[in-house]
């Protein structure tokens, strides 16, 4: 019996490069690409920023969840998930029973420096988005140490953080 190849699922702050990483995945392993932003928007028919501002956050997550229960019922796919979607608990436990969690890590610093020209990231709209990333980050490291594999992205190409993971897959025998 053919088994079903496990999804490679991304998780990890804003700017920590998991749409790069998983479009480079997606080059070189040929698997789909499903982004849990891309199919919210899709879904609302609106961008992040006015589902958070005419919304709210709550009903953003509500959403999210119902995204990341759609995308874990797949195989075979790179799901690159919005920096949040680890602070449910379900969330995690789905994701991982189809797929290998990988979180991409980063300093505060780098990731400050990724993302300060992007205003479309709604959470980091604020007067001090440093020290909110510093905030943010401190909260949310008892969830994305969750995942499976931890992978420093600090001052490393896509290239290699994406050989890095196809090794893990293929040592799995899941690429
Ligand atoms: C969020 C991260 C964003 C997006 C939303 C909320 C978060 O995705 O889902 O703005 O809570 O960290 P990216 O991590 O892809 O920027």
């Amino acid at each position: 019996m053919v088994k079903d190849l496990k999804n490679i699922v991304l998780v990890g702050f804003m700017g920590s490069g998991k749409s790069t990483i998983a479009n480079l995945l997606a080059k070189e392993l040929g698997h789909p690409v499903m982004s849990t932003d891309e199919m919210i928007v899709r879904a609302e028919k609106r961008p992040i920023a006015d589902i958070f501002r005419d919304s709210g956050e709550s009903y953003f997550r509500q959403v999210e969840k119902r995204i990341v229960l759609e995308a874990a019922k797949r195989s075979g796919c790179i799901i690159d998930c919005g920096g949040g979607v680890v602070l449910d608990p379900e969330n995690i436990s789905c994701l991982k029973l189809t797929g290998i969690m990988f979180y991409l890590t980063a300093t505060p610093q780098e990731i400050f420096q990724r993302v300060k020209s992007h205003s479309h990231r709604p959470l980091l709209n604020t007067e001090n988005p440093r020290a909110m990333i510093e905030e943010l980050l401190a909260k949310r490291s008892p969830f994305y140490t969750q995942a499976d594999f931890q992978i420093d992205t600090t001052a490393k190409k896509p290239q290699v953080i994406c050989q890095e993971i196809v090794r893990v897959m293929e040592a799995r025998g899941d690429a």
